[in-house]
This record gives structure tokens, sequence and C-alpha cells, in this order.
């Protein structure tokens, strides 16, 4: 299947093969083509560049894309989308006065959720996760990394798993497994952690590994949950099992989570709402790359990610949506964009180089998805017609999405 796109009034997110990754004030640049073409052959991105130079060729399909703009689908590097029921309910809690860590210490917040998780079919969870991976692929999310975490159990973790990966298989969207059986304590561990701990380390990891069910591990480095120390533990022996870290830290404390994460050489730390100076300084001089959740703080009304500092400092920086029933029951990767750019200051070249290329990156996909490069996956964005790209995050709440293809299909409309 050929199909050409013709007079796309702004191509976007050209890249060469060899861009992993966009750091600092690269990322204030979105090299685009004006009034370009573009051609996909089945699932890959084969040849594009300005109309006067268009070829002639045979397409199965041409669309006219006057006045619309194509860039690469959203790479989601960091949700939470499988789970059972909702917490509306600790929503409303919130309004009336309470805060996310208080519901969480009257045995609310992840515990609710691996209530309900541990009291649902294997069948029905997929059945309802289904559902918000269908919603996002058509708010323009091309690849999403899911996390377990609310099983709690050797094997509450590995149905969750299971249920990731039969998503990953069923749909077109590139879909990356996370293992975060240290998400909480779970009740009968209550006053053993390190008990739990040991669990994780001596039974869930080599499971998870032995049945190939997850790509990277991760745990929330947080008090009351996992401390710097535990978090090293469980890291060092999910590396030793083929896994590669991926970390919860600093979503309300500073309690060492970045500096545990460079030491066990993490992919991304995530969250990062409260940053030390001292943390600021380690993260800067290392590769890690933080993963900011502006969708996260709006929710929960906690504050923002200091993302603008990090780029200002020189450092790459990927934007997700954190999708999960508590603290952010929404995967609109549109929404994040936005607010990255509202509430964290980031220029719309920046929000946009934050969820394609480097989001892309923070999964481990970057070499073939998160820019429009030949060869790569046809995972596309095609606009309504704007009058630029900045008004996608501008003319926030609007739907300024036409079409999405994933993997050189077209989603069927609604
Ligand atoms: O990333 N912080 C830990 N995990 C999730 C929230 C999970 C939940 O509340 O269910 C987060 O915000
Ligand atoms: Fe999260």
């Amino acid at each position: 299947m050929r199909i050409l796109f013709k007079n796309i009034k702004q191509l976007l997110q050209i890249r060469g093969p060899e861009v992993r990754k966009i750091a600092g004030a690269d990322m204030s640049e979105l090299p685009a083509i004006e009034n370009a073409f573009l051609i996909t052959e089945n699932e890959r991105i084969a040849e594009f560049g300005p109309m006067t130079e268009i070829p002639n060729v045979n397409a199965d399909l041409e669309v006219d894309a006057t006045g619309k703009m194509i860039l690469p689908a959203w790479c989601d590097s960091h949700t939470h989308l499988v789970y059972a029921g909702n917490r509306e309910k600790e929503f409303v809690d919130r309004i009336r006065g309470l805060s996310y860590e208080e519901i969480a210490e009257r045995g609310g917040g992840i515990l609710n959720s691996a209530r309900q998780l541990e009291s649902t079919s294997e069948e029905d969870i997929y059945k309802q996760s289904s559902r918000r991976l269908k919603e996002i692929m058509r708010l323009g999310t091309g690849a999403v990394e899911i996390k377990s975490g609310y099983g709690l159990s050797s094997e509450a973790e590995l149905k969750m798993l299971r249920v990731i990966k039969r998503l990953a298989t069923s749909y077109p969207i590139e879909v990356k497994a996370t293992f975060l059986g240290a998400h909480a304590i779970p009740e009968p561990y209550r006053d053993q952690p390190d008990k739990y701990v040991d669990l994780i380390c001596d039974e869930m990891i080599p499971k998870v590994s032995e049945k190939g069910l997850a790509e990277f591990i991760d745990a929330f480095c947080e008090k009351g949950y996992f401390s710097a120390e535990q978090t090293k533990k469980i890291m060092k022996t999910g590396k030793a099992y083929g896994l590669i870290p991926k970390i919860h830290v600093n979503q309300f404390n500073s309690i060492g989570g970045i500096q545990a994460s460079i030491e066990t050489k993490a992919l991304t730390v995530d969250h990062l709402e409260v940053m030390t100076d001292q943390d600021f300084m380690d993260l800067e001089r290392s590769e890690v790359m933080p993963v900011a959740l502006p969708s996260c703080s709006y929710f929960l009304s906690i504050p923002y990610t200091p993302a603008r500092e990090m780029i200002d400092r020189g450092m790459a920086l990927a934007i997700a949506t954190d999708f999960n029933p508590g603290s952010t029951p929404s995967g609109n990767m549109n929404f994040a964009v936005s607010t990255a750019c509202i509430k964290m200051r980031l220029t719309p070249e920046e929000a946009i180089n934050a969820a394609t290329i480097n989001g892309a990156y923070a999964m481990n996909l970057s070499h073939s998805l998160g820019s429009v490069t030949r060869g790569k996956f046809a995972n596309l964005i095609l606009t309504k017609e704007i009058p630029s790209y900045g008004f996608l995050p501008y003319a926030f709440g609007s739907n300024l999405i036409d079409k999405v293809m994933i993997r050189g299909e077209f989603l069927p409309q609604e």
C-alpha cells in the first residue's frame, strides 16, 4: 500500500536517522518543510520533500493536505493505562480537602486500585484497558509505555503484564511494558516492607524476565513507598535479569531517587516535581533523561516539574501523560503538550520535541519512531486546517487532529 500526501502546509520534525534525542537549546528548533509531499509504503515512511520535487509515483491513495500539517504521532513514555475500575470517589474527596497523600494513608490510592484489580477478571481488565488504548490512538498517540503496579503480588503483577502483552499484539500502536511491582507496599507487608522488596527481587523479577513480559523496571521512590536503598536493590536485581530502569522519583519529596537512578544507569527519571540544587547538579551531569508529567501536576494541583530550568541548563526532556486512575485520569498527549507550554513555559517547538523524538528515546524507540525520517514507521498525525503548529498547544481543549496514521494505516473514523 502506497499513500501519497500532497500540498502539506508544513511537514514537521524532520530528522536524520542518527538523531536519538534533542537536548537544551536545540529543543527550540523544529525542522520543517513548507508545502511538502510525503509518501508512505506499507508500514513506513518512504519519501518526502518539497512539492516542487514531487516524484511521479503510482499511489494507491492520494490525500490532499492543503492547509494541514503532518507531524509524528505522540510518543507517550509513561502510563499506567492498564487498571480496573476508577477512583472517581477519591477525586471528590480531594475536592473536599483531602490530599493525595492523605487518601493513600487511609488505604485509598494505589492500594484501592490494587483491590479493584484483584477482583476483576483478566478478560475484563483487557476490555477496560483496550478502550483506553483505542482512545489515546484517536488522540494521536502512536507509541506508549504501560506499567504494571496495581497487582502487588506475583500473580496479579503477571496478570497485568499479560494484559499489556495482549494489547501490544492486538493493536498496531507500539506498546512497551514496564514491571512496576514496587509501586506501593501491599497491606500484608505494611510492617515489613523489606520482605516485600525481597519478594520483588527473589520471585517477581525472575518470573517477569523468564516469561519475557517486560523491557523496563520501575519503582515509586518516595516517602512511604520505596526508599532510595530499596529502589537501588530492585533496579540492580532487575538489571541482572536484563530489565532497564525507568524510575518514579521526586514527586513529593527528594529522597535520593535521582542519585539511585544515575547509579543504576536508568534510561529516564520521571515526575521530578520537587528538585533540590543537588538533584539538578547530579542530573545535568548524567545521561539520564528527565520526563515531566504536566497533566499529573494539573490534576493533583501539585508543583509543575521545573522543565524550563532543565532545558535552560542543557538537559533533554520528554513529556508524557502518566495516564492512571489516581493522579492523571487522562491519556491526552495534546493536553500534556499544551500544559507543558502553558504551565512549564516550554515553547511549542520544545514541547513537540519533548512529546515526539524525546518521548521515543524515553522508550528506547527513537531508532524507529518519533520523527519524520525515511525508514521509520509511518505513525503520523494529520492536523485539521490550522494557521500554524503553535495552534496545537495554543488552542488547548480543541481537537485539531483530522486523521491519525499508525504503521501506514489510517485509524478508522469514529
Ligand atoms: O505516577 N506516583 C506513583 N504512581 C502514579 C500514581 C498512581 C496512582 O495513584 O494510582 C503516578 O502518579
Ligand atoms: Fe506514574
